[in-house]
């Protein structure tokens, strides 16, 4: 579904990515990890166009994405976003925020007007059906917790349909319960909704626990692709450069479960 390239992308002096390529099917969550810096925030700006990258391409459901307008309002509709502040409409109720998620869908007329159909409305309460929020569809947006305020940006971002989404650390905020019910309906829609997920994480357990797959991207470049269980301590030390392991002599790769005791923030 998503389709990256022989990636790089400098800002001056600075390689950012390079060379990096890599790929998310439809109805998978990718899980990319990597330290401050690694370059993990560029990769999903340069997926949607955000940044145009130096070199490489980006593939979105097979086709390459032309660098006009066309193509941009192209990306933009197929791939959702969602960010870490969730930047929801505070004042706003839920079920507006959501429906914003439809304007790309409706003609423009009716988008200047504010003006949702029937049909979009029935859209927007199914897709905040999907994160449990419903019940909460006239609430005003401030009203709602941190955890279900990005939840209702997954419903804004389920609600425009897309091929895939993108998401740069979703959870970075939240208290582990709320991460864990967020990460949960982004992983519960790829299945059901055929979304190729591309999750940018920190936090290594949740990574473990919720992606189909894993990549590692270290100063620009991947340094790990495999599933979570091959997610070992070799692995974790070319992610994370300098990252203390408990026992250098212990060489056979440990099992995935004893990386739980990593720290759960790894950031600077
Ligand atoms: N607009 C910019 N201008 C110049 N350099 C930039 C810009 N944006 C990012 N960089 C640099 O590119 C590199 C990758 O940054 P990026 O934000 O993609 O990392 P990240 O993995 O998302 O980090 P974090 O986990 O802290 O969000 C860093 O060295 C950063 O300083
Ligand atoms: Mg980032």
């Amino acid at each position: 579904m998503i389709e990256v390239r022989d990636l790089t992308m400098r800002y001056g002096e600075v390689a950012a990515l390079t060379g990096v390529s890599l790929s998310v099917a439809a109805g998978e969550m990718l899980v990319v990890l990597g330290p401050s810096g690694a370059g993990k925030s560029t990769l999903l700006r340069c997926i949607n166009r955000l940044i145009e990258p130096t070199s490489g391409e980006v593939l979105v459901a097979g086709e390459p994405v032309p660098r006009d307008r066309a193509g941009l309002r192209k990306v933009r509709s197929q791939v959702g976003m969602i960010f870490q502040d969730h930047n929801l409409v505070p004042s706003l109720s839920v079920l507006k925020n959501v429906l914003t998620g439809r304007l790309s869908h409706m003609p423009t007329w009716l988008s200047v007007l504010q003006f949702f159909r029937g049909e979009d409305v029935r859209i927007a309460l199914e897709c905040l059906r999907r994160v449990d929020l419903d019940e909460r569809a006239w609430s005003r947006a401030n009203r709602l917790s941190g955890g279900q305020q990005q939840r209702v940006g997954i419903a804004r971002a389920l609600a425009q349909q897309p091929r895939a989404i993108l998401a740069d650390e979703p959870v970075a905020s939240l208290d582990p319960k709320s991460a864990r019910l967020v990460l949960n309906d982004l992983r519960r829609a790829a299945r059901e909704l055929s979304i190729a997920v591309l999750c940018n994480l920190h936090q290594v357990p949740y990574a473990i626990e919720f992606a189909d797959r894993i990549v590692g991207i270290s100063a620009g470049k991947v340094v790990f692709e495999g599933a979570p269980a091959q997610l070992d301590r070799q692995a974790l030390a070319r992610i994370y450069p300098g990252l203390e392991t408990e026992d250098e002599s212990d060489s056979p790769a440990q099992p995935a479960p004893d990386l739980r005791h990593v720290p759960v923030e790894l950031s600077a």
